[in-house]
Formats: C-alpha cells, sequence, structure tokens
C-alpha cells in the first residue's frame, strides 16, 4: 500500500534582514512535525524557502546600494545556511525569484482574472512597507512625531496609484461557510476565534489591491497582460505553496499527491493573509484549499521583543554553538507552549539541557552502556524471564508512550509530547536505582542480566522516540546500540521487535555533555 502523503511548509522569510530565533523555531517546528510522521510511515514533502520580492526587500536592498537580485541571492543563502545548521530536514528550499514560481503566480494571477475577481481601480490608502500590507484608517494610531502607526507598530504611509483590486469582500460569506464547515482550519481555537470574527464584522472584507505600480515599485513578478503592474508580494508569496508542488500543472504527480497540503506553519503575525486571502485566492481559483493554518506564537528573548534597537536579536549559528545543536532544538521544543509566545533565556536553557538531557537521558544511557560494557565483555545481555515490573516499563517504551505523544504531536503539542517522554526517562531511571544491577552482581547475575536487557531496550525505544527533537544525538544512541538504520522508525517499537540480546557494543561515549556556561557566556 502507498504510503499517506504528508505536505507541510514553513512561512517563507523575508531576505531583507538575517534568520534570527524566530525564523529557528518555526524551523524546528516545522521539521520536529516532518520528522515525526515520517517516522510514523508517511511519504512526507517538506517546503520552505525565502520571500524575495516586494517594496521592503527592494528599499533594503537600495540602502545598501545594491541590485534587489544581489541582495536576494546573499540573504536567502544565510538562510538556507541556517536550516542546514538546525538540521531542518526539508524537501525542497523555495525562491520566489526562481521561474518555476513566476509561472506559478502568472497562472494563478491569471485564473482569478478569468473568475471576474480582479479589476483595475485606483489605489488610495495607508500602507506599512514593513509589513507589505494596507490599513483602515480606523486601525491606526499617530505616534507622537505625527506619523501614522499600525497594531504592529510600524509606520504606514499614504499612497495613491492606480491598482488592480481582487474582490475579497465577495468572499466574506463563502469563507465564513468555510470555517464553519472546516473547524481544524485555523489552529489553535483562539486563532480561528479571532479570524472568524474579524471576517464577520460589517465591512470586515474590504477588497485588497493585488498589484504596484511600476512607476512606484518593480521588484516584482509582472503582472500578465499588463507590463505597468507587478504582483502585490503577498498574493505572489501565498502561491508558493502550490509552486513548490508542481502548480501550475494540476496534473502532475506532485501535485496530485500532496495538495491539499496538510499544515502551513506561521506565525501570529501572519495569520490572516494565510487564513483570509490564501483561501479566497484559492476558491476563486478553483483550487482546493490546504487542511490546516497552525499558527505558532512569538519568542521573546529575556521577556522582551527581538529588536535591533534593544540589541536582543539573537542569531541562531551563536546559539548552536553555545548550546549544542539538538540541545538547542530540545529547549525550544519543550519549553514553549503551545501556540503561545515563549521566552529565550540562557539560564532556563541551560538548566532544562542539564536536567532533561545530561543528567536524564544521557545519564541512563550512560551509566547503563557503561555498565555493560564493563561487566558483561560489551555484549547486550539475554532476559531469560521477566516480572511484571519489568514488563510494565517496556508495555509503557514499546507502545504506550508513542501513542500518548502521537495525540499531543497531532495539534503541535511538542512541550506535552517531551513530558510524557521524559516521564519514561522518570520511569527507566527509577527503575535502575530501584532494581541496583551494581547488587545483583554479586548477588543474582541472572536477575541483572534481565535488568540490563530491559533498560537497553527501553533506551533503545527512547532514542527512536526522541529521533524527530535531537536527531543527531538519538542517532549516536541508537548507533552505539547497534540498532540497524532500517529499524529506527515507530514500527519497531511494536512489542514484536526487541533489542538483540548478545550484541556487542561500542565503548559507550557520552552524549549530552554537562553545560557549565556562566550567565555572560549564555548571553
Ligand atoms: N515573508 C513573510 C511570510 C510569507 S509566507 C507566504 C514573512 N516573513 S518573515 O521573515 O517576517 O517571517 C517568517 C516567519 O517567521 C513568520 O511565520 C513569522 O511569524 C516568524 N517569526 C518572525 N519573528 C518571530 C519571532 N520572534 N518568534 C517566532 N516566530 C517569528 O512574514
Amino acid at each position: 500500500m502507498a504510503a499517506t502523503p504528508f505536505y507541510i511548509t514553513t512561512a517563507i522569510a523575508y531576505v531583507n534582514g538575517l534568520p534570527h530565533l524566530g525564523h529557528a523555531y518555526e524551523a524546528i517546528l516545522t521539521d520536529v512535525m516532518a520528522r515525526f510522521q515520517r517516522l510514523d510511515g508517511k511519504d512526507v514533502m517538506f517546503l520552505t524557502g525565502t520571500d524575495e520580492h516586494g517594496e521592503k526587500v527592494a528599499k533594503t536592498a537600495e540602502k545598501n546600494n545594491i541590485a534587489p537580485k544581489e541582495f536576494a541571492n546573499i540573504n536567502a543563502a544565510a538562510f538556507e545556511a541556517m536550516d542546514k545548521a538546525l538540521n531542518i530536514s526539508y524537501d525542497d528550499f523555495i525562491r520566489t525569484t526562481e521561474p518555476r514560481h513566476y509561472a506559478a503566480s502568472q497562472a494563478i494571477w491569471k485564473k482569478l482574472l478569468e473568475k471576474g475577481d480582479i479589476y483595475l481601480g485606483k489605489y488610495e490608502g495607508w500602507y506599512s512597507v514593513r509589513e507589505e500590507a494596507y490599513f483602515g484608517e480606523d486601525e491606526l494610531t499617530k505616534n507622537e512625531k505625527g506619523q501614522m502607526i499600525t497594531p504592529h507598530g510600524t509606520e504606514a504611509e499614504w499612497v495613491v496609484e492606480p491598482s488592480y483590486f481582487f474582490k475579497l469582500s465577495a468572499y466574506r460569506d463563502k469563507l465564513l461557510a468555510y470555517y464553519k464547515a472546516h473547524p481544524e482550519f485555523i489552529q489553535p481555537g483562539t486563532r480561528r476565534n479571532e479570524i472568524v470574527s474579524f471576517v464577520a464584522q460589517e465591512g470586515g472584507l474590504r477588497d485588497i489591491s493585488v498589484s504596484r505600480h511600476k512607476s512606484r515599485l518593480k521588484w516584482g513578478i509582472p503582472v500578465p497582460g499588463d507590463e505597468g503592474h507587478v504582483m502585490y508580494v503577498w498574493l505572489d508569496a501565498l502561491t508558493n505553496y502550490i509552486t513548490g508542488v508542481g502548480y501550475p500543472d494540476e496534473g502532475k504527480d506532485s501535485f496530485k499527491k500532496y495538495w491539499p497540503a496538510d499544515f502551513h506553519v506561521i506565525g501570529k503575525d501572519i495569520i490572516r493573509f494565510h487564513a483570509i486571502y490564501w483561501p479566497a485566492f484559492l476558491m476563486s481559483a478553483d483550487i482546493t484549499i490546504p487542511k490546516t493554518i497552525f499558527a505558532h506564537g512569538f519568542i521573546n528573548v529575556q521577556g522582551e521583543k527581538m529588536s535591533k534597537s534593544i540589541g536582543n536579536v539573537l542569531a541562531p549559528a551563536d546559539l548552536i554553538k553555545t548550546f549544542g545543536l539538538d540541545q538547542f532544538r530540545y529547549f525550544l521544543m519543550r519549553e514553549i507552549p503551545h501556540g503561545e509566545d515563549g521566552n529565550f533565556s540562557p539560564e532556563q536553557a541551560v538548566q532544562r539541557i542539564n536536567a532533561d538531557l545530561a543528567n536524564g537521558l544521557g545519564n541512563l544511557m550512560q551509566r547503563t552502556l557503561s555498565f555493560i560494557y564493563k561487566n558483561c565483555d560489551a555484549k547486550i545481555p539475554e532476559a531469560k524471564s521477566l516480572n511484571a515490573t519489568d514488563e510494565a516499563l517496556l508495555a509503557n517504551a514499546r507502545g504506550l508512550t508513542l501513542s500518548d505523544m502521537k495525540q499531543s504531536v497531532k495539534i503541535f503539542r511538542f512541550n506535552d509530547a517531551l513530558s510524557t517522554l521524559w516521564k519514561l526517562v522518570a520511569d527507566a531511571n527509577a527503575y535502575i536505582d530501584a532494581q541496583a544491577p551494581w547488587a545483583l552482581k554479586k548477588t543474582d547475575t541472572e536477575r541483572m542480566n534481565t535488568v540490563l536487557y530491559v533498560l537497553t531496550d527501553v533506551i533503545r525505544c527512547l532514542a527512536i522516540l526522541v529521533q524527530p527533537y535531537t536527531p543527531e544525538s538519538a542517532a549516536k544512541m541508537l548507533d552505539q546500540l547497534k540498532v540497524p538504520t532500517n529499524e529506527r522508525n515507530f514500527v519497531h517499537l511494536d512489542e514484536k521487535y526487541k533489542i538483540k540480546h548478545g550484541t556487542i557494543i561500542d565503548q559507550p561515549v557520552g552524549i549530552f555533555p554537562r553545560l557549565n556556561l556562566d550567565a555572560e557566556e549564555a548571553a
């Protein structure tokens, strides 16, 4: 039977700046889901990339005295390097400046036009370059300098230009009906409620300008049939999700297999574009709507929003260097609650990493394997008979933990999934303390062997389960236990699979060193 397809995407990052902790968080969150689904036997397609057009990129490039495409090349490479450094298992990295994306964006434009949903008008209004978004006067406030400021704190300017419009207002009822029929479309539920009430309000949906006149902006995808305009960057950017699977060729295998996407993973600041504009564009183009938009929260640093002016923007590469890659990934996934904002504090990271990884999982592995290495000729011993305690721990490791974790992972509750997994780590550590193989060595070697066997099998299961979060370290654990690579998926947590006794292990090496950072170093 063919594996079930699973298509997941991140937002594509603007290339006007370098990657920071927030981008890293989103990439890791998406990667954990992709890895989890692969281990669960799905045929996963994971798309990420960069959003390269628009006024914001054009203006920053100009400030740097460099052509927008060259500027985009430099920063797109930085985002791809971040993904590599974070061990993000993406299948495709899309850049919106690629020819395939021009083709897809122009094709969707034509579809909207044929539907009669695009018309030429004149745009006059407030526009934030930073957010690439329009605002009604009622949404803005004036700051002390008299500038108009958006709810997200950026400056809006007054623009007047001929522009094409998309008839978003015509989709209000269809969107509301869609939200009602598909309660899982916007997650978490709090975000869903926000969107539904926004769309439901009288006059909530105005038609949106979907082009820029070339006299003001040249850096974009030309509007088909009217070279005087380029496409609005959000129509271009959202389309990346279908370009990535082969649009406009809707008959292509990858499109038929992966579309509609299972998840678009995005931050809470861009939910309106994804939960209102995107489904409306797709309805207009007669393309199926993705299954779920999952909006995560924002990461603050030491309790404050990251910002260049505060100087607290953290670079992923520095964080990996300070904490270790898997330690950093683990901390973010363990600490930040589902869909909520989170805080990054180096002290908390050190504490969590030492408690859970060095002392918890690392120590369990180290003391079990060192004991076997020294006392059992490096051979995984045989269990002659299991008692109820052994059986209970194994049952927990083999199947129960996985089914619990699946419930949490399904909706991105990774912090809950990890706390479930760490209950097993604690149980296994309590088991080794209570069974005390070092004492059994003198009194009952058969029982000692059983205990060690149970422990190695539990460690095997733990390592399989932790792979999505700490892939490199989990691989090292499984390598040390000599588990073949094709036996590292969730099927092998079934009770009919066990670790093989008699397997010779290598001399154990510590996987998660204790961190000893002073506060200054950590910051
Ligand atoms: N280019 C648009 C997305 C287009 S998707 C069709 C964009 N780019 S961005 O670079 O500003 O943001 C990329 C992603 O990073 C977004 O999902 C955004 O919410 C997320 N984050 C940016 N800062 C963040 C934090 N401080 N914390 C968590 N995520 C954050 O928006």
